[in-house]
């Protein structure tokens, strides 16, 4: 379906040429002055120098015109040249109704689907998921939902931190612990056991030590660097104990992710990419993209409009190691062999742009993608503690994942067993699931590239801007449509009427703009775009829900039409929040 913000836009866009001027100055946008008008065109004011003539006398000349058309209940022409349009009614009713009936709530999917990859979660293995991650992996769901929802071909890949440093420490540390495993005998020939030497428990205190003992001790670290050369070029032994620590992490945070409803295509990694790393470099050499500056093997990237400076990309240290750039060129390699994206979407930290900006820059000018492909960094802000600072524990230290989540559960089962009386269990699978709302709606509400404070009291509140205010809302939905039914009422066939009151229609109004909203939403990577109008579509709701009687309405005929409007937000903020990443139970 066409959006109603273009449908309306048509009908400016004629009534500038019926009027004389050019169709182009006739667009829409939604009102500033929600009190006075629902959407304005401010084309004549545009128009006013081209014309040589007053601004309000070309927006005249265009209300005269589309006055009396279908579409419109009020067109007004206010100083110095503004039109103001309020739509009749009838006109939203039926767009309404229309979409009630498309399998699609009336979104246009794209004609020419798009294949996307969407590199997100990033996970370092072998380090405990923290809150560090969520970000990419809340906003990096939420894009992949969109995109598809948009009708593109869309893959997520987790792209795992598998391949540096971290895995010679932990090598370095077993080898401390256990010199007696045979992953340590040079000599040893036979089979290595198919049971990891430790548990994730172990894994995650094992990393920090090793870390530790690093930072204060030179000749470990020195072990540490050794052991993943070693593993990078292909030691036996440490190639099984990676194998190990793979698996255990890998299904570790195979369960972490499906906590946060945060699911993975490609369970691909660093790793994966390095067998692309020699050919890639030896291309690059012989086509003359590279050369060496000051013993690195370099590629510049440097282009005139620059502002500030980008220093060359290194694609190899003078000792000839990989860098976190080429393990990502290598990965392009790698995914224009498998997918040929039309598009790739990578998620992290904005601290981490000016690598992106590199690696995208060698990838164009060296063919590892063509010219076309569209690489894209969505960079994250901070979260951050009431203190303004990145947010840590209550101890100082770094929040884990399980136990952030755990808090936000804890808090939700709280407000849930105060609030009524459903029994624990219930209770606990609803706090479960309002949880990750307040987690995820606390941050997709943001744009994205600006730090947030991780409030906890704010999030997991019923009122205001908050996952568990939509939730809310649309249980109570829920709620009267269940209750219509327990009555003998029959969802089946219902049809909006035109509103009859101002709650109501601004009600209908809001719900028009879905298809709208969710192609923007898409347009500009910005899921806080359908954060923001679920909440004013929220509002809406409650305010109607306020104002009116709904399944106390007489008129039969009325409350059926309440009903069906009921029926299709209750399915416009469900599409919503699947998007979000979150779902709503069904009672709270
Ligand atoms: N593992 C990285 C980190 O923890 C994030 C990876 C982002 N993706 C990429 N293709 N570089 O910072």
């Amino acid at each position: 379906m066409k959006k109603i913000i273009d449908l309306i836009g048509e009908e400016l866009a004629d009534g500038f040429a019926q009027a004389g001027y050019d169709a182009s100055y006739g667009k829409v946008t939604i009102s500033n002055r929600p009190d006075l008008c629902e959407y304005q065109c401010n084309g004549a004011l545009a128009g006013a120098k081209a014309y040589k003539k007053a601004p309000f006398m070309i927006a005249e000349d265009v209300a005269e015109k589309i006055k009396a058309r279908p579409c419109f209940e009020e067109v007004s022409v206010v100083k110095p040249g503004f039109i103001n349009l309020k739509l009749q009614k009838t006109y939203i009713a039926d767009y309404i109704n229309q979409m009630a009936g498309d399998q699609d709530l009336g979104l246009e999917k794209v004609e020419d689907p798009k294949m996307i990859l969407v590199d997100y979660g990033g996970p370092n293995v072998a380090k405990p998921l923290h809150v560090g991650h969520l970000r990419s992996a809340i906003i990096g769901e939420s894009v992949k939902r969109i995109a598809r929802k948009m009708g593109h071909k869309v893959l997520g890949d987790i792209h795992l931190g598998d391949w540096g440093y971290q895995m010679g420490l932990i090598i370095t540390e077993l080898m401390e612990r256990k010199p007696e495993l045979p992953y340590f005998q040079e000599e040893y020939e036979g089979e290595y056991p198919k049971e990891a030497p430790f548990t994730i428990g172990e894994l995650e205190e094992i990393y920090p030590t090793a870390s530790q003992k690093a930072k204060e001790n030179e000749a470990y670290r020195e072990k540490a660097l050794h052991a993943t050369y070693l593993l990078q070029n292909g030691h036996r032994g440490y190639t099984a104990l990676w194998n190990h620590i793979i698996q255990v992490s890998v299904s570790d945070l195979k369960k972490n992710y499906a906590n946060l409803h945060v699911e993975f295509d490609l369970w691909k990694g660093e790793s994966d990419a390095q067998a692309y790393i020699p050919d890639m470099v030896e291309r690059l050499k012989t086509e003359g993209y590279a050369h060496i500056d000051d013993g690195a093997l370099v590629v510049d990237v440097e282009e005139e409009t620059d502002t500030k400076d980008v220093p060359p990309c290194i694609i190899q240290k003078s000792d000839g190691a990989s860098l976190y750039s080429t393990t990502d060129l290598a990965t392009l390699v790698q995914r224009e062999e498998d997918y040929h994206p039309d598009q790739v979407i990578y998620l992290a930290d904005k601290r981490q742009e000016l690598h992106f900006v590199q690696v995208f820059r060698t990838a164009k000018k060296t063919g590892i993608v063509p010219e076309e492909t569209d690489l894209k960094f969505l960079g994250f802000g901070t979260m951050n503690g009431k203190d303004g600072k990145p947010f840590k524990t209550r101890e100082g230290g770094v929040m884990r994942l399980e136990n952030l989540i755990a808090e936000i559960e804890g808090e939700m089962l709280k407000k849930i067993m105060d609030n009524r009386t459903v029994d624990e269990e219930e209770a606990r699978k609803t706090a479960r699931l309002v949880g990750l709302a307040a987690i995820k709606y606390g941050d997709l509400s943001n744009q994205a590239s600006k730090d947030y404070v991780f409030d906890v009291d704010r999030f997991t509140s019923f009122e205001g801007n908050t996952g568990p205010y939509v939730l809310y809302t649309i249980v109570r939905i829920k709620s009267i449509l269940n209750k219509y039914q327990a009555d003998g009422g029959n969802l089946a066939g219902l049809c909006v009427m035109p509103a009859d009151s101002d709650s109501e229609k601004a009600l209908q109004l809001e719900a028009s703009k879905y298809n709208d909203v969710m192609a923007a939403a898409y347009e500009e990577l910005a899921p806080h775009k359908i954060c923001a109008y679920i909440y004013d579509l929220a509002n809406a709701f409650n305010r109607f829900y306020h104002e009116v009687k709904i399944l106390a309405e007489e008129d039969a005929k009325k409350k059926q039409s309440y009903i069906a409007l009921l029926l299709l937000v209750r399915c416009v903020l469900e599409e919503c929040i699947e998007v979000l990443g979150f779902e709503a139970p069904e009672r709270m």
